[in-house]
């Protein structure tokens, strides 16, 4: 019960949360205009392929909820969308539909509105391989979310102290499945160093979830009235950043850029930069919540539309030659990345 309430109270509180003024470094990236892009609007062509299905735009629509049953619009409005709009979903935390298989049909529902799209399961990654090879059934996921929360537990008084185990569980997780497991944080981003570990551990997708969007250190002492200071609500990895320390790694690994992006500029720029895919999460759930479903599609359409402009813009009509356009990495972004040794002077000079 504890843990269905706070979903609604996640929904509620990231909803009433407004713009902390931390940022997700992306106004530090700058892509090229390139004046003689000789290519037609109508060719742009922004699809491709994740999870061995075909998408029409790298997007994600990130994990939000499922476990209550006053959520299964939520879930029936995502999962529409993302079938109309040919863009991948994830579901919320499964823990509640494993723990209770009244609510099962609020994350069920998600693969019934989108049958052959791309949909990805969701736990927190200290669940065992049997909840998580579970949660992948419930709703014939394409994919696993594990994600990593530690300074949300941290600030939430009834949350995990203890995160012995983590790394061990992980490993067993991606070797039982036989569908991709996607690491991913909530809003604190992954450093260059987790991201190597779990490349070690045989992990090959993971989604940065950095700082600059959704901020659930601020959600949790919302929730629980406990005063916290600035310096803490202020710490994590911008995802700019963290995308750039995975980046920065130069391995095999597919990259989900999300936290924070709002724009298609900003899709744009992660991709540019070398990102797979880009995941959004509260501007999607605010739309919906506070419009409609038909102003979530075509918030999405915007998006997917802003996309195309910035890459004639850039004078790429594909996603891989977008990737090979050039990127100037400026202020606290570059500071950082010269600080952490990454070299960022192949961006400029592509
Ligand atoms: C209301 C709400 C609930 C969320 N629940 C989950 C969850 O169950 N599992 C998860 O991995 N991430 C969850 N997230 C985190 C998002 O998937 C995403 O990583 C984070 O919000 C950053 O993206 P954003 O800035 O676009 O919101 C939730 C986010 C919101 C706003």
């Amino acid at each position: 019960m504890l843990r269905q309430q706070r979903k609604l109270d996640h929904i509620e509180y990231a909803l009433k949360l407004g713009q902390p003024g931390i940022t997700n470094g992306f106004e530090d990236i700058y892509l090229i205009n390139n004046s003689l892009s000789s290519l037609k609007l109508d060719n742009i062509d922004t699809t491709c392929f994740f999870m061995g299905k075909k998408l029409q735009a790298p997007l994600l629509i990130n994990a939000i909820t499922g476990g209550h049953p006053s959520v299964m619009n939520i879930n029936r409005s995502l999962a529409r969308v993302a079938r109309q709009t040919g863009i991948a979903m994830a579901v919320g935390s499964q823990m509640s539909g494993l723990e209770n298989s009244e609510v099962k049909q609020t994350y069920e529902i998600a693969r019934q509105e989108n049958p052959n799209g791309v949909i990805l399961a969701n736990l927190n990654a200290g669940a065992p391989p049997e909840q998580a090879a579970a949660a992948v059934k419930m709703i014939s996921a394409d994919g696993l979310q594990l994600y990593l929360n530690i300074p949300q537990e941290l600030a939430m008084p009834e949350g995990d102290r203890d995160f012995s185990g983590i790394i061990t569980n992980i490993s067993e997780v991606v070797s039982a499945l036989d569908v991709p497991v996607i690491i991913k944080e909530v809003g604190s981003g992954l450093s260059g160093e987790t991201i190597a570990t779990l490349y070690n551990m045989g992990v090959r997708y993971v989604d940065v979830g950095g700082q600059g969007g959704t901020n659930f250190i601020a959600i949790e002492s919302m929730r629980s009235g406990r005063e916290i200071s600035n310096e803490m609500l202020n710490w994590g990895i911008p995802t700019a950043v963290s995308l750039l320390e995975g980046l920065g790694l130069g391995l095999p690994i597919f990259i989900i850029a999300s936290g924070g992006l709002k724009t298609g500029i900003d899709v744009a720029k992660a991709i540019t930069l070398g990102a797979f895919l880009a995941g959004i999460a509260k501007p999607f759930l605010k739309e919906l919540m506070e419009k409609s479903e038909e102003a979530l599609l075509s918030k999405i359409d915007g998006i997917i539309h802003e996309l195309r402009l910035a890459m004639l813009m850039s004078g790429a009509e594909n996603l891989a030659q977008m990737k090979k356009k050039p990127v100037i990495i400026t202020g606290k972004v570059a500071e950082w990345t010269k600080c952490r040794g990454i070299d960022v002077s192949i961006y400029a000079q592509r």
